[in-house]
């Protein structure tokens, strides 16, 4: 039997024969609601356009119609439809199951311990690279995990449910981690659990879910105090990203701190987000932006920074990690040049975070800044960390709810921080969705990421230098995870769009970063920029495809 398939004539058979006096009797409406509902395609739920992954629609009560007798009628309705369609729609609620009304056992991250092997001085895959899409023994198909790291990267690939997408056909290798990085399933499933089980906004209410929801959003405040060792969790600021943070610094600090005449000195490397917060303060208050250079392999000249600090210099504020070079900045050594001068540090973590522990105490930072999607959490949330001494006397950036002690008509009386930045509601399903990205980090471990991007790291190093005509941007003896490189004669968007058409995703433009390109002469590079989870047979197939365009054109 097939449902007939609803017309515009639904109207025409709810239209009521002629009931003398108004109201019809019970039995008419029965019949109209029933035929209603026969007329209305909701009798099994929608169903999504179901990809081999797609997760599966929970399950919906089979639509009931109440009986007509305990429907109430309401006057201003003659004919009971609001009544029935908010039955019907109450009939259409998922099925709580008993586990529901409890408060169930939330994700957790799974154990990640594996035996160390034994200690060699050569990675299987580094010595002898190969290419596993030529045929060779799956035995050669190894990856910087099997000897010297403390993690499996097959194992942890697959908490990775995009990884196994195909792109054109092709496997999807994952080489843009500095534009945003993928999510475990610890993560959408933390989400998810919030969305299912905790959703309410946070605070100042007297019921349950507002309690799971508070506790959430502060543990993950915890797991984010704890990730980049502050002292308190009040010295942690839940904000957009990494951009946000340095605006919340230029303005609350800035403004009150930075005058005619006053310094900011910032360098050559950063993101975009970076420069123009403080061009904007400067411009703003008449102060000054005076640039770091780095030398000619992408390494900041700390001798110039010296030069550079004066006692007008009121904040130094570097990235950690260049985005579009990959450079490590002697974050310690920048923080005590600063502070030497009488000047607070912020270090931009948006690019380092996800790459190697994170201790801001021992760094000496007065803030440092990250994006949850750069670090396998969620969109839309970060963390600005400021010493709580500094926190205190800044004021606030952006008034409204949360942030209040008081509020009259003639004056208001803020919180002490993080409160008094965090105006209004937050960003909650997805902070509680980074505690859990932290979570997942802590378990695989820090150290061990590091060490695995590093030899990952090396090997594409060495591996993409084989590619005719091919030239590294960026070559600091201290890098992180990002290869940015130009091919001879090629316009970087063309080598992009020729590695996509393989599956493999690498971002080509100018990174947000054009001062650094320029300073080596280019509006754009291509930019290959790993993370824990990618593999030497991924970086393999890379160089392969660019040899191929390579030697397509002749070279
Ligand atoms: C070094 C650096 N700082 C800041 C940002 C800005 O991050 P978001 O756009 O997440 O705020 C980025 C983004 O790529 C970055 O790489």
């Amino acid at each position: 039997m097939t449902t007939p398939t609803p017309t515009g004539d639904i109207d025409a058979r709810l239209s009521p024969e002629p009931v003398p006096g108004g109201l019809p009797d019970i039995a008419t409406l029965q019949r109209w609601s029933q035929e209603f509902f026969n007329a209305t395609p909701t009798a099994s739920p929608p169903r999504m356009p179901s990809p081999p992954t797609a997760p599966a629609l929970p399950s919906y009560a089979p639509l009931t119609i109440p009986a007509a007798a305990s429907l109430p009628m309401a006057p201003s309705a003659p004919f009971g439809l609001e009544t029935l369609l908010a039955a019907a729609s109450s009939a259409m609620q998922p099925r709580l199951s008993a586990a529901d009304l409890t408060h169930p056992p939330i994700p957790t991250v799974p154990d990640y311990r594996v035996p160390i092997g034994p200690a060699s001085a050569e990675m299987p895959g580094i010595a002898a690279p190969h290419f596993y899409f030529l045929g060779e023994p799956a035995a050669a198909r190894t990856s910087p995990t099997s000897a010297r790291s403390a993690f499996d990267v097959n194992a942890v690939r697959r908490d990775f449910p995009i990884l196994s997408t195909r792109v054109h056909g092709r496997q999807l290798a994952w080489f843009d981690n500095a534009a945003t990085t993928q999510k475990p399933n610890v993560v959408i499933e933390r989400l998810t659990y919030f969305y299912r089980h905790e959703n309410s906004n946070i605070h100042r209410a007297a019921h349950e879910l507002a309690a799971r929801a508070t506790d959430a959003y502060e543990k993950a405040r915890r797991q984010a105090q704890q990730f980049i060792g502050a002292a308190s969790p009040n010295e942690i600021i839940y904000v957009r990203g990494a951009t946000e943070a340095i605006n919340l610094v230029a303005q609350s600090w800035g403004r009150k701190h930075v005058g005619a005449g006053d310094e900011i000195l910032i360098s050559h490397l950063e993101h975009h987000a970076n420069i123009v917060p403080w061009q904007m303060l400067a411009n703003e208050r008449g102060a000054k932006l005076k640039v770091v250079p780095v030398d000619a392999s992408g390494q900041l000249r700390l001798d110039e920074m010296q030069r550079l600090l004066t006692d007008r210099t009121k904040i130094v504020s570097i990235t950690h990690v260049s985005n579009a070079l990959g450079t490590v900045t002697p974050a310690r050594e920048i923080v005590d040049l600063a502070h030497r001068a009488g000047a607070l540090a912020l270090i931009d973590g948006a690019q380092s975070v996800s790459h190697m522990p994170i201790d801001v105490q021992a760094l000496g930072a007065d803030f440092f800044v990250l994006s949850g999607h750069k670090i396998f959490g969620p969109t839309g949330i970060g963390i600005l960390y400021g010493r709580s001494a500094i926190l205190e006397n800044m004021p606030p950036w952006q008034g409204g709810g949360n942030m209040i002690e008081d509020v009259t008509f003639e004056s208001t009386r803020y919180q002490g921080p993080p409160a008094r930045f965090e105006a209004g509601t937050g960003n909650i399903a997805d902070a509680v969705g980074l505690g859990a990205a932290f979570e997942y980090l802590e378990a695989l471990g820090m150290h061990a990421i590091e060490k695995y991007e590093a030899d990952l790291l090396a090997y594409a190093t060495d591996r993409i230098r084989t590619v005719p005509g091919l030239q590294i941007i960026g070559t600091a003896a201290h890098k992180a995870s990002v290869l940015s490189f130009v091919i001879d004669g090629y316009d970087p968007t063309a080598i992009g769009s020729a590695l996509n058409q393989e599956g493999i995703a690498v971002r080509a433009g100018h990174h947000c970063a054009q001062p650094i390109l320029r300073r080596f002469g280019l509006e754009a590079t291509v930019r290959a920029s790993l993370a824990f989870y990618n593999t030497c047979e991924e970086v393999d197939r890379l160089v392969a495809t660019l040899r191929q365009l390579v030697a397509s054109n002749g070279r």
